[in-house]
């Protein structure tokens, strides 16, 4: 009998609330991902990312970067401790840090993040009022390898929402974030099942398209 490969191990590195990293012990859960979260790692000592790694019964590790002298130091930390719990793909998630050349040199082409626009568009912070003010129809989440840049790596998968005509930061934001919630978890998959692809700046992704080419939202909608 063969032995059935382990799931891919997943460290995520969160900041903040941790809805991403919720969405993907759900999917986990629920038998929908096969990967396991070995371990959540945050900057911020009381980041509920550290509170719902918890509630999981995953090992959640506060790296103090003020301890740490200095951001090379902070990151070979986090990197041992990704490294010592198994971890193969490291998953930012509301990560409100720069990798820096250790991250990266640590776990190469391993690091996927989660940005709340349709990348290239509206890299940084304070996106969804940027795409507001610049009157887009459309945005949307983007999931991406990392690289040294501000949200620059090759992209995984996107995820496209109108934007509505009464909408504030705050209801865009939310849209977005539903979407963040399915498609991390399916990029992760992709990876997992080692349907991932780099060519250049493409990700090429091995996996059924149906009727891809007829697939178009307007935004506003055409009229019957
Ligand atoms: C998400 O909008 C994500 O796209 C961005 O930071 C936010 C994190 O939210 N990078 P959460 O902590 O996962 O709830």
């Amino acid at each position: 009998m063969t032995a059935r490969p382990l799931p891919l191990g997943v460290g995520v590195l969160a900041s903040g609330r941790g809805s991403n990293l919720q969405a993907i012990l759900d999917e986990i859960a629920c038998g929908r991902l096969d990967a396991a979260v070995r371990v959540v790692v945050s900057d911020i000592p009381d980041a509920f990312a550290l509170e719902r790694a918890r509630l999981a019964g995953v090992p959640a590790v506060f790296v103090d970067p003020r301890d740490a002298g200095g951001k090379e130091t902070f990151e070979r930390r986090v990197a041992d401790v990704l490294c010592g719990h198994g971890v193969a793909l490291v998953v930012l998630a509301g990560y409100m840090r720069i990798c820096g050349p250790v991250l990266l040199a640590a776990f190469p082409g391993r690091i996927f993040n989660i940005h709340p626009s349709l990348l290239p568009a509206f890299p940084g912070l304070h996106v969804q009022r940027r795409a507001l003010e610049d009157g887009a129809r459309f945005s949307g989440c983007t999931v991406h390898f990392v690289d040294a840049g501000v949200d620059t790596g090759p992209i995984v998968a996107q995820a496209v929402v109108p934007v509505l005509d009464a909408d504030t930061e705050e209801t865009l934001a939310a849209r977005i974030l539903r979407q963040e919630h399915r498609v991390y978890p399916h990029a992760i998959r992709l990876f997992a099942e080692g349907r991932l692809r780099l060519e250049g700046r493409r990700v090429l992704v091995d996996a059924p398209t149906p009727g891809a080419d007829d697939i178009a939202i307007v935004q506003p909608p055409l009229l019957a």
